[in-house]
């Protein structure tokens, strides 16, 4: 595990564990309603299981070759939430930095810990609290996208990372790969987030359950049969939430309650996201062809 470059604002004592929180009044990159959102959302969803976890992680970490992230690599799991993403790399890496700033620190520490070589901390993107140039390997999933200055984020993430290290984001697409009727669902869609992200919690969880079950679950379903009967051509992945045609009912519930409570949510053309790597200094963007749109990998080279 790496040194602290300061001293923990408080310690969070949770089942025998204590977390280091670095969470201040000082920290402006951050949407103090979003976070508290998936607070929320992730300390009711800590339970992901082996499968679940290995199915979606292999869809994120398709471009994430030997090379990028090995055994001998010291990780940096900004944005961790639940810390899904922590217990996927475990056994591939040296060490890893879980950081989050909302209670999902707790959940995080749960999932993790049978990993000694986890560590948990609740810290922001603009409190990273480790020395420049400590990671070989950052990633950031789904996490930018919900912080207000995407590009400083990114930056102060890059900053954290040794040359010749590698960052792995993941940004929420604009549909720019997609035709007018996934671009009128998504306008639908951002009308109904307003509303629900501003829903009192139980209320908003109650609500986003069932769009999951009335909304996501009709066009999983159609996405199964399509691909069960016409298994070629690949007509069934164009079936808007197709995505989640193998996903659990947890994951479903999970993301739907992801995309329709938060507050804070920013999208990003492919062109948009490799722009924003390159400006922050990274090379080398490798952005993968497969869902969910759009992950990339880049380089730290100077
Ligand atoms: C959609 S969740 C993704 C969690 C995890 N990476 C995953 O994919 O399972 C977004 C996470 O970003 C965190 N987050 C929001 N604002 C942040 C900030 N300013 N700095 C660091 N993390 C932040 C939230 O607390 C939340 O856990």
């Amino acid at each position: 595990m790496l040194e602290y470059s300061r001293k923990p604002v408080k310690e969070i004592d949770f089942n025998d564990v204590r977390i280091a929180s670095f969470v201040s009044e000082s920290d402006q990159n951050i949407d103090i309603d979003t976070v508290d959102s998936f607070g929320e959302e992730w300390t009711k969803f800590s339970s992901f299981s082996e499968v679940e976890i290995k199915n979606a992680g292999d869809q994120y970490f398709d471009i994430v070759t030997e090379e990028i992230c090995n055994s001998s690599s010291v990780v940096l799991d900004m944005g961790c939430g639940t810390g899904r993403w922590s217990k996927y790399l475990a056994n591939r890496v040296k060490f890893i930095e879980a950081i989050d700033p909302s209670k999902a620190v707790l959940s995080a520490s749960h999932l993790t810990k049978d990993l000694n070589n986890v560590r948990v901390t609740q810290a922001g993107v603009d409190s990273i609290p480790f020395a420049d140039e400590s990671f070989d390997f950052a990633m950031g999933v789904g996490v930018y996208h919900h912080i207000p200055d995407t590009q400083k984020a990114v930056r102060d993430t890059v900053k954290k990372i040794k040359k010749g290290g590698y960052l792995l984001i993941y940004l929420y697409y604009s549909l720019d790969n997609r035709g007018a009727g996934y671009k009128f669902i998504f306008k639908m869609s951002t009308i109904i987030r307003k509303i629900v992200s501003s829903m009192p919690n139980r209320l908003k969880k109650i609500t986003c359950d069932f769009i999951a079950f009335f909304v996501y679950m009709p066009f999983v379903m159609l996405a199964r049969l399509f691909k069960m009967f016409f298994p070629k051509g690949g007509i069934w992945e164009k079936i808007p939430l197709s995505y989640y045609h193998d996903k659990s009912w947890n994951i479903i519930k999970n993301d739907a309650l992801d995309r329709f409570g938060t507050p804070l949510e920013q999208r990003f053309s492919k062109k948009a996201l490799v722009q924003i790597l390159e400006s922050c200094g990274m090379e080398d963007v490798v952005v993968s062809d497969g869902l969910p749109y759009w992950h990339a990998v880049g380089r730290k080279m100077k």
